[in-house]
């Protein structure tokens, strides 16, 4: 009787998680090509782009380039077992960045830096990319995710291999490049190109830019609160706040790597563990500050969960390493403590709050083109057999288990294929994972996880990317 109600508690009081199968070898693109090329630039960025830019003249974004990029960055095949693709770490709603701390990478490990949001890479000049700006171009940037034996881990051969071997491919580099012919220089290309083009100008920020005539940073938004403005002033005082001296251009971007202060013995030398050089440790990329309010957690190491934190830490914490930015220092070469007061706090936040721009969130020319196969939800537990879109359903028992009992899997198949079958610790930890080929009609599978903490796993079956059933296992 105790074990039954356990196993009722468990089912009434964990969450439903939502899962998206998708058919990673059929696209929905539209019939006219959406537009990557020509997206309005606001006057003040059309102004600066040449300080910014880092579009190579020789290999522009063209609209069918763009188009094979946002396939490839959302092709699960990217990646060594098919499970994620660049978009599961770039979230478009987070505006491409990750609420995770530590990104999971394809075999459930995870990495020492937080994912950096996507939109306005293609202003950041000197082009530099990561958080230790290691990677000299955006082209050279986006093929080394995938050969990072933690993220993607696959060689460019087999990756060549891999895209090669779809058929959604073939016209896709024919249209963007002239040729059928498939390499990981123009997968670069396309993919950098793709990156380059997410751009869009709709926050409050530009709106307030773009109705106040004389310098956006110096005059008063008629379109702004009393705090946003207070804000906004803040933010560009060279005395009290000083941000603007880092995160500039109105795209909030800047030239060069800086220290600013975040600790005073540095663990992650930033540029300066690229690179070698002394005067560059501890320096990290700066990054865009546009959308920032979607792009939690902060830092080069996700150490702040929130814009508050961030504000108290250029409040109270800056550290007086040997490379702090003057930005950040006192006429006597101090750290800057300005501890602002409650209302400076709330007015920052409330400015940082103008940055968002929900157009880059939500607009399909970025969102995943795969065809959805199902959008389903978590099947419940204990001894159940569900239906699953589109061809399974399946059981798993015993469940609840003890420590020492193995599990078995049972699968209803509408047709023969071959799945990985992984299972996770509610950590999102994996702790066991086999490959097995299913047939038609009723498929027993022995899974030996007898060693298992008491606990809830997840376990789910996945093949090419979608996940065909999730399941959760109690062993108690
Ligand atoms: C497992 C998670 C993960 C995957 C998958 C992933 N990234 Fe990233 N990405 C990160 C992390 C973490 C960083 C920061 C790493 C660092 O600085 O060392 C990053 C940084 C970047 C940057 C640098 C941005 C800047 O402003 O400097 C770009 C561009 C980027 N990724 C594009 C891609 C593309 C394109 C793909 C797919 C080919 C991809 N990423 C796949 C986690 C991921
Ligand atoms: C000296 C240059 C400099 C100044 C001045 C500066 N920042 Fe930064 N900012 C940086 C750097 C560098 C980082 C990344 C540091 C890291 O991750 O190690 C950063 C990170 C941030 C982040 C987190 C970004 C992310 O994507 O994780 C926010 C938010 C931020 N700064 C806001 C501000 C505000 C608000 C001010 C003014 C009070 C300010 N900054 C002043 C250089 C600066």
């Amino acid at each position: 009787m105790k074990k039954i109600k356990l196993a009722v508690l468990a089912t009434l009081v964990l969450p439903v998680m939502a899962f998206t199968v998708y058919n990673s070898n059929c696209v929905n693109l539209p019939g006219t090509s959406y537009v990557y090329k020509n997206i309005p630039f606001p006057v003040t960025v059309v102004g600066n782009l040449g300080a910014m830019d880092n579009m190579p003249t020789t290999d522009s974004t063209t609209d069918p380039g763009a188009t094979l990029g946002r396939v490839l960055f959302y092709d699960v095949s990217l990646s060594a077992n098919k499970t994620i693709s660049c978009g599961s770490c770039h979230q478009q709603k987070f505006s491409f960045s990750d609420t995770a701390r530590f990104s999971t990478g394809y075999n459930g490990t995870k990495g020492t830096r937080n994912a950096m949001a996507l939109m306005h890479a293609r202003f950041f000049k000197d082009a530099s990319f990561f958080w230790d700006e290691r990677a000299a171009t955006l082209e050279a940037q986006v093929l080394m995710p995938i050969q990072n034996p933690i993220e993607m881990g696959l060689t460019l051969d087999t990756l060549v291999a891999r895209v090669a071997a779809k058929s959604i491919y073939p016209p896709l580099f024919n249209a963007a490049f002239g040729t059928t012919t498939i390499t990981s220089d123009e997968i670069s290309r396309a993919l950098a190109q793709f990156v380059r083009s997410m751009n869009t100008f709709g926050s409050r920020w530009w709106q307030g830019v773009n109705s106040t005539p004389g310098p956006a940073a110096y005059t008063t938004f008629a379109t702004f609160t009393a705090q946003e403005n207070f804000g906004k002033s803040l933010f560009m005082d060279t005395a009290r706040g000083n941000c603007q001296s880092c995160h500039t251009k109105n795209v909030f971007v800047s030239g060069a790597a800086r220290s600013n202060g975040l600790d005073s013995i540095y663990t992650d030398l930033g540029v300066g563990g690229a690179d070698g050089q002394r005067n560059k440790i501890g320096t990290f990329k700066v990054p865009s500050l546009m959308n920032i309010a979607l792009t939690a957690p902060y830092m080069h190491d996700g150490r702040y969960q929130t814009l508050a934190q961030v504000v108290n830490f250029y409040s109270d914490s800056i550290h007086n390493t040997a490379n702090l930015s003057p930005f950040l220092k006192t006429a006597a070469g101090l750290a800057r403590r300005p501890h602002y007061s409650d209302s400076e706090k709330h007015a920052l936040l409330a400015f940082l709050n103008t940055l968002t721009d929900t157009l880059i969130t939500t607009d399909p020319r970025w969102s995943n083109p795969f065809c959805v196969l199902s959008a389903g939800r978590e099947a419940g537990t204990a001894n159940a057999t569900n239906e699953l879109i589109p061809v399974l359903s399946y059981a798993i028992y015993p469940n609840p288990s003890r420590t020492n009992d193995a599990i078995n899997f049972r699968v209803i198949a509408g047709q023969n294929f071959e799945g990985n079958i992984r299972v996770y610790s509610v950590s999102g930890k994996l702790v066991y994972q086999t490959i097995h080929g299913f047939e038609i009609g009723n498929n027993l599978v022995g899974l030996p996880v007898t060693n298992l903490d008491p606990g809830i796993y997840i376990l789910q079956l996945e093949k090419d990317g979608g996940i065909l059933a999730t399941g959760r296992i109690v062993k108690q």
